[in-house]
């Protein structure tokens, strides 16, 4: 507890033990100067005992207030877990295959992103623990202190840098589309104009279809819900990350889509921490050097691309 919880802490416990009986002057009760000023005055009369219900109520509204306050007042200290050990709670929008995705049946989340913040976790000497939340909700959930640090394939932009701060880039990725197969008049982004393009919300995906002249927009919540979508013929095309729409293609073994060559974007993926919050962001960068220097990093990257390095 800090000084000025103490200090109310206090004032209330000796306002209820009748210590304090401040006859009328509330201020100076606050101040603590009438600590003894009440002994002996008579509390029987009810004038004196309607003050000090008043009083009591003042003394617990400010102590209210002061841990609220301190509540929501960025306690940096990691939170601890049942085991004693200090834990990173992380964000993650899991519906981005290769990088954070759940299997039916699974209980546990996997994909690079998830397999590199629990390296990155250990490194620090923390538990992970990871939440998952839709993609538009991970940066107010960050910002409202509900998690540590975001991982979920999220673009360094400067847009994003004005309400988080990022770690160093640790994935290079940028979008390309999906369109159905038998599809003969999308070949470049040039041909989206005035096309219907689905993508997930919140994504620099949506921010770049918005762009494009004459098109309609869809917003949906996931990229599975985007390729739903266009195999339902809802949509012409699918505005993704590259590595999650080959993914989807090849490694899911959909058919009746494919995946075009052009790269629209290029896009460094960043950890996000809470803005100003550099101790953190230094000490993920250090991890991540670490993980880079001792192999680790690499094994992950093959787990999940391949040999080849980016
Ligand atoms: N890289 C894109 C962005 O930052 C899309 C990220 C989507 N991530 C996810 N887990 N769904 O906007």
């Amino acid at each position: 507890m800090n000084e000025p919880e103490e200090f109310l802490l206090g004032l209330v416990v000796r306002l209820m033990i009748g210590e304090c009986r401040c006859p009328t002057d509330v201020a100076m009760c606050l101040r603590g100067v009438c600590t003894t000023s009440g002994v002996g005055a008579s509390p029987e009369s009810r004038d004196d005992m309607f003050k000090m219900k008043k009083l009591l109520l003042v003394g617990v509204l400010c102590l209210a207030a002061a841990i609220g306050l301190s509540g929501c007042g960025g306690n940096q200290e990691a939170a601890t877990s049942s085991s004693g050990g200090k834990v990173l709670k992380v964000g993650a929008s899991v519906d981005f295959a290769p990088f954070e995705f759940q299997d039916e049946g699974q209980s546990e989340y996997q994909g690079f992103d998830m397999d590199l913040i629990r390296a990155i976790g250990k490194e620090m000497g923390y538990e992970v623990e990871i939440s998952n939340i839709g993609f538009d909700g991970l940066i107010p959930a960050l910002q409202a202190k509900n998690v540590d640090v975001l991982i979920s394939g999220v673009t360094i932009n400067d847009e994003r840098k004005q309400n988080v701060d990022f770690s160093d880039p640790y994935y290079e990725s940028g979008l390309t589309m999906v369109v159905r197969e038998d599809e003969q008049n999308i070949k470049t982004f040039s041909d989206l104009k005035g096309k219907k393009i689905a993508v997930q919300i919140g994504t620099t995906s949506a921010k770049e279809a918005k762009k494009i002249e004459g098109a309609e927009v869809k917003e949906l919540n996931t990229p599975a819900d985007c390729f739903m979508e266009l195999k339902n013929g809802g949509v012409d095309a699918v505005v993704n990350d590259r590595p999650v729409n080959d993914y989807y293609i090849h490694k899911s073994g959909q058919t009746g889509v494919k995946t075009l060559p052009e790269r629209l974007t290029s896009e460094d993926y960043g950890i996000a921490v809470a803005k100003g919050n550099k101790e953190l962001a230094e000490k993920i960068n250090a991890a991540l050097k670490k993980l880079k220097e001792n192999g680790e990093y690499d094994k992950i990257f093959a787990k999940w691309f391949g040999e080849q390095k980016k």
